[in-house]
């Protein structure tokens, strides 16, 4: 069998157009664009590179964003001072800071600072528990991105075996939870689990999110699985690959996304889609 391809380049635009139409409609009726605020504070180049991709996003689905390029040696209390001054800013809807900050610098400290009605990267713990307790207003956009994504291969969720190998805040856990809320049998393995290849092995979808390449074996794929791979690792080449092997597994499973082009775009549409839906709420 060889994988049908889950192309993430291809949804991810239909999702966006689809954004871009409610905000055109919006716009006539005399609502003001959607605003993201997009914050970056020193020089990761593969930040950089997201930040911009954000950017160019904002522009397609009709939105203003208003960008925040600061320096690595910004402080904690500097940047508290900018989130506060973003969260009372009535011509902003959303505020995504770039992970990962310097070290000086709190992530948690700084994502709890975040208004959660603005929190589009659903990383807030008030919008991280409400997915847990199965009601998810702001979703965190990774994982969100996924689940758009097994929803578009048609395969009935409930009762399967979803193993979600990393347990990172950005992916592995909320990713293990809407698997959950859409009633799989979840298992979310990480750098200490036992046996891993033996659960990917009885996984009907596998959602990998650890950041290192070809960590999950082609031979590890159940035939007919679904694997969605969240890792983007760039090889010494420069070539970018996923955490799965991708030539081995595509001739076991039933659906694949490719990297580039598939996890990546979809996170973006998703931190569309949730702009979209703060500014409405916000404005309505
Ligand atoms: N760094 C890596 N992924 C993300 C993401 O989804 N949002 C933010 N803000 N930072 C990230």
């Amino acid at each position: 069998m060889t994988a049908q391809l889950l192309d993430g380049k291809l949804i991810s635009e239909e999702i966006i157009s689809a954004v871009r139409t409610r905000v055109d409609a919006r716009v006539a009726d005399g609502h003001r664009a959607p605003a993201l605020a997009v914050v970056l504070v020193g020089d990761d180049p593969a930040s950089a590179v997201y930040v911009r991709n954000k950017k160019k996003a904002c522009e397609r689905a009709g939105f203003r964003s208003i960008s925040h390029e600061l320096p690595s040696s910004l402080t904690e209390a500097e940047l508290l001072a900018l989130v506060e001054r973003l969260n009372h800013d009535p011509e902003v809807d959303g505020i995504l800071v770039q992970l990962p900050l310097p070290k000086q610098i709190d992530q948690e400290r700084v994502i709890e600072a975040i208004d959660p009605r603005k929190d589009v990267d659903g990383f807030h713990p008030y919008n991280f528990g409400r997915l847990a307790l199965r009601m998810p207003l702001l979703r965190p956009c990774t994982p969100y991105g996924v689940m758009v994504m097994l929803e578009k291969t048609g395969v009935d969720l409930v009762g399967k075996d979803a193993v979600v190998i990393g347990a990172s805040n950005i992916v592995g856990r909320p990713a293990g939870l809407e698997l959950l809320q859409a009633r799989s049998t979840v298992t979310i393995c990480h750098s200490r689990t036992v046996a891993l290849a033996d659960k990917v092995r009885a996984a009907d979808v596998v959602v990998a999110g650890v950041g290192i390449p070809n960590f999950v074996k082609g031979d590890w794929i159940k035939p007919g699985a679904i694997v969605i791979d969240v890792g983007i690792n760039r090889l010494p080449d420069g070539k970018l690959c996923g955490d799965v092997e991708f030539e081995t597994a595509r001739q076991r499973a039933g659906w694949i996304t490719p990297v580039p082009g598939g996890v990546g775009p979809m996170t973006i549409a998703m931190l569309m889609q949730n702009t979209f839906d703060a500014s409405v709420n916000l404005n309505p």
